[in-house]
């Protein structure tokens, strides 16, 4: 089969991006399928990039882009206003009219919510992964919050705030901030890789929080700190033909300067993160949070993959903090690492992750 690897994109984990498409074109069976690698750049516009998995490492602290100058095969996009052109005509059926299934390995808006999967359905193009509710839903965290707390499971206490409402009640934001607690979490509701969270540890801290988290969304989430908790991820893996599966859990144990698993603790080698998979867990403990995780994925209906991440509390229990419905294929990314372990199913070398929507 034919398979366009589409990556890059418009949300702040272009990079991040770029750099879970070098490890997939990297591991994936050549044998099996013909790569057409599609770069989207950070303005929109779609290329075709050089299926060079090399070209999209991280290099020290300094992330890959899609360069659309550079590309030699332009695909589409809004070249001047609002004009979608579709600047080389001639070339888009050779190049991707023909492909047999999308891998959409992007992250963040405009690609990991249902925005690039409802161009796809609209086109009748299969792709891997969740489709539009799915992936919109796991693009938000304050809608995901409403669904798994819908579903029974246990989620983390918390308030969203917009833009809007602190514009015109400063002082009752603050106090909505205030009555949910110290250390809190600020984050984007719609972003990834940690970008723009802040921890909170006092009322002093409010304001800057909330504008960070506001650079990256004009709808924002304070939550609840799980002081104490271990954080564990569970690789998810869903079949056409079965139910999911699901890989056994990494936990993630930050260290050095980072108070908390951090974009740099992610990404950046020398961070002092440890990971052990599969984590050091009682048996019983492993089995209700691998049963969890697969009840999150049907929650939100997702198809082909996702990551659940959770926190385990200090007396054992149990609470999501939430789902990636298109996880990082990174180097120190968990999907991976955990998918490599005996047991386990990896999503390169499985056909079943592919959703068939569209037919
Ligand atoms: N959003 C990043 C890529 C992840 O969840 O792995
Ligand atoms: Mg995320």
């Amino acid at each position: 089969p034919r398979v366009a690897v589409v990556f890059g994109g418009r949300s702040s984990e272009h990079g991040i991006s770029c750099v879970t498409a070098g490890s997939v074109l990297a591991a994936i069976d050549r044998d099996a399928y013909d790569v057409v690698p599609v770069g989207i750049a950070t303005d929109g516009r779609w290329v075709l990039e050089a299926d060079e998995p090399s070209r999209l490492a991280i290099r020290g602290s300094e992330l890959p882009v899609v360069d659309a100058d550079r590309s030699p095969v332009a695909l589409m996009g809004a070249t001047t206003g609002t004009d979608l052109v579709v600047t080389e005509p001639s070339s888009v059926p050779s190049v991707i009219g023909e492909v047999d299934v999308v891998f959409p390995l992007l992250h963040g808006p405009w690609g990991e919510d249902g925005t690039l999967q409802g161009m796809l359905e609209m086109a009748a193009v299969r792709y891997v992964g969740s489709g539009v509710l799915a992936s919109a839903i796991g693009m938000d965290k304050a809608y995901m919050k409403v669904v798994l707390q819908a579903a029974g499971l246990p989620v983390t206490p918390g308030i969203v705030v917009t833009r809007s409402e602190l514009a015109q009640d400063p002082v009752g934001v603050r106090t909505r901030v205030e009555d949910l607690g110290f250390p809190s979490f600020v984050k984007p509701a719609r972003a990834g890789s940690s970008m723009g969270i802040s921890k909170v540890h006092d009322a002093s801290e409010i304001t800057e929080a909330l504008e960070e988290a506001f650079r990256h969304d004009p709808k924002v989430l304070v939550e609840q700190s799980m002081e104490g908790a271990r954080e564990v991820e569970c690789g998810v893996l869903g079949t056409i033909e079965g139910p999911a599966e699901t890989s056994r859990p990494g936990e993630v144990r930050t260290g050095g300067d980072h108070e908390f698993y951090d974009f740099e603790a992610k990404y950046l080698a020398d961070q002092h993160t440890e990971i052990d998979i599969p984590a050091d867990l009682p048996a019983g403990t492993e089995q209700e949070l691998r049963a969890m995780a697969v009840r999150a994925f049907e929650a939100l209906s997702c198809e082909g993959l996702a990551r659940v991440d959770f926190f385990v509390m200090p007396d054992g229990a149990l609470v999501i903090n939430e789902l990636n419905t298109m996880p990082g294929f990174t180097p120190t990314s968990m999907y991976p690492r955990c998918g490599r372990r005996p047991g386990c199913r990896t999503p390169s070398s499985s056909t079943g992750c592919c959703s068939s929507r569209s037919t």
